[in-house]
Order: C-alpha cells, then structure tokens, then sequence
C-alpha cells in the first residue's frame, strides 16, 4: 500500500487532520490501535474555541455542532463564596462552543467515512520506520498479519502513550513535564446543569468546576487526592463534597441524579521539542499535555492539525518546504501559550497540599485582581477564548 500521510491515531488530532489534507486533495490513511466505539468510549472535555469550530467546518464536519452546540459568552469564577462572571464575549467579541469531544470524533469519522477514505481500526504493533531517511513506511499487524504503508510523511497523532514519539532517538528530543500533585474525579449525570454558564470554584477544600454536556446532560470535576480510585467516590459522597465547595446558589439550585460516567484523571503539563523529525511530525497528545483547567487540550490537537496541514498542502501544490520547515516553531509558539496559561488556571483555582496561609490568601488576591482589573480579566479571556492561529 502506497499514501502520501500515514496517520498514526484516530483521535481528534488525526481525525481533524485527515480531512484536512482531504480537502486539500492529500491522500491520507489512518492505523488505529483500538476500535472505533472504544475511541468514542472515552469521555473527555467538551469546550471548543471559535477557531476549532471554524476548522471542523472546514474539515467538512462542523454541522452538527452548529446545531447541537452550546455557544458561551462567558464564565464564572466562584472563591470566597461568591461568583464573578467575566463576559468573554464583551472582551473580546468571540464566544466559545460546549460541545463534546466525543461528538467531535464521531463527526469526524462520520465525515471521513462518507469520503471513503481509510481507516485501519485494531492495527496492531503499529511501527513508524525510516522517517529520517528519504523513504518513510509504517508497518501494523491486522489480523496476524503483517502489513507495510509506503508514504511520503508520517503524521504521529497517538496520544501521549503512542508509538510516534517513543520511536525517536532519545538525543533527538527534549521533553519538559510538571506532575501536579492532585488529580480530577469526573462524573457525567443526566441532570440539568447546575448553571448555563461554567463555574471555576476555587475552594478551601480543593478545586471544582461545573460544566455540561447538554441542557440536560452536566459534568461535574473535583479536585482529588492521585491515589484515589472511584470506588471510593460512590455517587452520594461526591454530590456531597461538591456541594461544600460550591456558593451557596448554586447548590440551592444543583439538581443531582445518578453518575453515568466516572473516573479519575492525572494533570499534567509536558511538552516535546521538536514535534518535527526529518519525515515524521508530532500532532496533539503526541507532542503535549495540558491540564484541563484552561480547556486546551482538543483545541491544541485542532490548531497542530491545521498548521501541518497547511504545511503539507504548500509542500504538494506550490512544491515548497518553508512550511513544513517552520511546523515545529509555529505549533510550538502557540503550544507553549496554552501551556501557560493552562498551569496558570491550576494555580490560581487549586489547593496544592504544601500550600499555606500566604499561599492561599496570594490566590485570592489574584482572583480577585483578575474579576475587578479589566486588564487581567481581558488576559484571561483573550486566553481562554483561543489565541489566534
Ligand atoms: N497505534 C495506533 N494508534 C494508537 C497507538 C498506536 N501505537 N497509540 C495510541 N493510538 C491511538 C489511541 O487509541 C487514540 O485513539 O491514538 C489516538 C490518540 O487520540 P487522543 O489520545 O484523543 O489524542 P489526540 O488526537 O491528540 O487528541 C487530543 O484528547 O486527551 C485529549 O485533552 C486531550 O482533548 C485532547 C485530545
Ligand atoms: C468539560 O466540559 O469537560 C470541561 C470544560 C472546561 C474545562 C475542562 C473540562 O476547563
């Protein structure tokens, strides 16, 4: 089998990137380890930037969202007791878009489906080979055999556990990661959120943020201990923890039913430098992690999928390198953005377990700096809603 992209990973990254290149008339084919129900099994953040809605549309795949989506004009941040909204929109004339990343994906498959293009589902031992050299090849094994892509490049869209980046040579790559110390239990309830807008709440008993799916489907996270397991969060006991760190409107007004979803995510900051190897890119999860305090990390996936693929289409039609040459330093830029502002949300909204008095009382003063300084509530919101790509 000959293509011009191998894409490694049927996520969003890979998903987005396939139509992409689609559109642009690049030819493109896709190994995925798991199936696609697993792939649309997985619950993950639902917050898109105007700029991620503009390239699903692009992406051929952007219709339903239009249709089903949530738009936001703003949040709220939640300490002390009491809740500020800070109007994104009125600070910056853009909104964002509640909508799923597991819609995301299935849309995007959908589209990819109804243009005939290929996806491997349960390739196996997937292996990128001879990317430094002229003649890139991936070979999988699907069902107990072995099979071999030819292709002109390799776009590694995995995930942070797949096999693109652990296949460089570790002098060739630098990676910089923060553990935070704390983890997120999230649950998914077939209850009306709890407010229309998103609530940040910074809390003496640790973080908690209120969000949706739907206007009849919510997500709820809690700043946990890592080592917990879900088990020891039956449904009761985390209604319960919720309510102490919520105002005291919104717990008047939470509406709670059973959990339909469960379970427990590390944070972590990390990035890879460079996310180019002679004929291999990294794209997404592959390349970087965020915290979800910022809601970044689907929006990242979308802006490396478009900048490589605006790449790849300049090297194709107009037979240049510049932009698959400058791919790293342009994802990069932007990555290392979200990067920050990602670990500054964490900072301000978390309970750190070494935090003491002064800590704390720096928090709020920050938070309250940042609802009552038009300056600082502007950085948050021209952050928040996407810097430009
Ligand atoms: N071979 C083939 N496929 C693989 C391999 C492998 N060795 N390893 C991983 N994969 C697949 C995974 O099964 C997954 O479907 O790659 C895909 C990677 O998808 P994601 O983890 O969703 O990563 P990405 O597409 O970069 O999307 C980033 O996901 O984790 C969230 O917050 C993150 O929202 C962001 C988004
Ligand atoms: C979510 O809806 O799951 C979500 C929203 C915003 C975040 C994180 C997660 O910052």
């Amino acid at each position: 089998m000959r293509t011009k992209v191998a894409i490694i990973g049927a996520g969003p990254a890979g998903l987005l990137l396939g139509q992409l290149l689609h559109r642009y008339g690049i030819d493109n084919i896709i190994l995925e380890r798991h199936t696609g129900d697993y792939v649309l099994g997985r619950i993950r953040a639902g917050l898109l930037e105007e700029g991620t809605v503009a390239l699903l549309d692009e992406a051929g795949a952007g219709q339903r969202a239009h249709h089903e989506g949530l738009v936001h004009d703003g949040i709220e941040l939640a300490f002390g007791g009491e809740r500020h909204r800070i109007d994104i929109k009125a600070q910056t004339g853009k909104t964002m878009m509640i909508y799923g990343q597991t819609e995301v994906t299935l849309d995007l498959m959908n589209a990819r489906q109804a243009a005939g293009l290929t996806t491997v589902y349960e390739a196996a031992d997937v292996t990128p080979l001879d990317f430094d050299a002229g003649n890139p090849r991936v070979t999988y094994v699907k069902d107990g055999k072995t099979h071999e892509i030819a292709c002109d490049f390799i776009a590694g869209c995995d995930g942070f556990h797949g096999v693109s980046r652990a296949s460089v040579k570790p002098s060739a790559i630098e990676t910089f990661e923060r553990v935070y110390p704390f983890g997120w239990l999230g649950i998914l309830s077939e209850t009306p959120p709890v407010s229309h807008e998103l609530i940040y709440n910074n809390h003496a008993r640790g973080f908690a943020l209120c969000t949706m799916r739907s206007t009849h489907r919510s997500r709820y996270y809690l700043q946990c201990p890592l080592d917990d397991r879900v088990e020891q969060w039956p449904d009761d006991r985390f209604w319960d923890e919720l309510k102490r760190r919520l105002d005291q409107k919104a717990v008047d007004s939470l509406i709670t039913g059973p959990s339909i979803e469960k379970s427990i995510a590390p944070l972590r900051s990390f990035v890879a430098e460079p996310m180019r190897f002679g004929r291999m890119f990294l794209a997404g999860d592959a390349a970087h992690i965020v915290p979800p305090t910022g809601a970044k990390g689907l929006n990242l996936a979308a802006s490396d999928a478009h900048y490589l693929a605006v790449a790849l289409r300049e090297y194709y039609d107009e037979k240049s390198s510049a932009g698959i040459d400058a791919y790293s330093r342009t994802a990069l830029a932007r990555v290392w953005k979200a990067v920050r502002f990602s670990w500054w949300m964490t900072t301000m909204l978390h309970k750190f377990p070494d935090t003491d008095g002064i800590g704390a009382r720096i928090q709020i003063a920050e938070l309250d700096y940042v609802v009552s300084s038009k300056a600082a509530s502007t950085s948050l919101a021209e952050n928040y809603v996407g810097l430009p790509f």
